[in-house]
């Protein structure tokens, strides 16, 4: 018998994010962080200048509907991680991983050198997926992000800023 912690891993694919997507997308990112976007938020993100956005889509269950999504942006020799979330019943099968590979081989392809990234120091699940493709801390920004609205008397949470260098 199969221990109780087994997961398997969810075939996706990853492609290009296309504007039909962006209500899945503002969802996933509603149900993943405490400040939702709504999706106008969302689409003026996607319409930056030097942003991209990766979606991962499941094989074989008769959609297309998103499951996770990654926005970066580059500027120069340098990218840097905007967004990442996978939907909420779907995480921990490898679509975080599968985003993050996908989005470090593009950027390598346009001969990016280094991807940073900005994430909570308490968000353990996302640092040990950074950590496990290679990113290094490289500064803290003490008190930086504030705490939701509904709770208001909890303290601000410092960031790490990663970074991966790609050459
Ligand atoms: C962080 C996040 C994107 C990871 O996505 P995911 O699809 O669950 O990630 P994966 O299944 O590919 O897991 C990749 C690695 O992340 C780490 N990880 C993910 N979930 C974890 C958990 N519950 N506990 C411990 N480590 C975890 C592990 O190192 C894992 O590798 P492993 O499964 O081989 O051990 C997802 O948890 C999420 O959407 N969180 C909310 C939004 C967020 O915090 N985004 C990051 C902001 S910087």
């Amino acid at each position: 018998m199969r221990p109780l912690s087994f997961r398997r891993k969810l075939a996706v694919h990853v492609s290009r994010v296309e504007r039909d997507d962006v209500p899945t997308l503002a969802q996933i990112h509603a149900d993943a962080f405490p400040h939702a976007w709504d999706e106008d938020a969302m689409t003026s993100l996607l319409n930056g200048n030097g942003v991209a956005a990766l979606a991962a889509r499941p094989h074989g269950d008769g959609g297309r509907a998103p499951v996770g999504f990654v926005v970066y942006r580059s500027v120069s020799e340098e990218a840097e991680i905007l967004t990442i979330a996978t939907a909420a019943g779907r995480r921990r099968r490898g679509v975080g991983r599968a985003l993050m590979e996908h989005c470090i081989r593009a950027l390598q392809a346009d001969r990016v050198e280094r991807l940073i990234l900005e994430v909570g120091a308490t968000n353990h699940k996302a640092l040990d997926l950074y950590r496990s493709l290679g990113f290094k801390p490289i500064s803290r920004r003490r008190g930086y992000y504030r705490p939701p609205v509904q709770d208001a008397a909890a303290h601000r949470h410092d960031a790490l800023v990663l970074q991966l260098d790609l050459d």
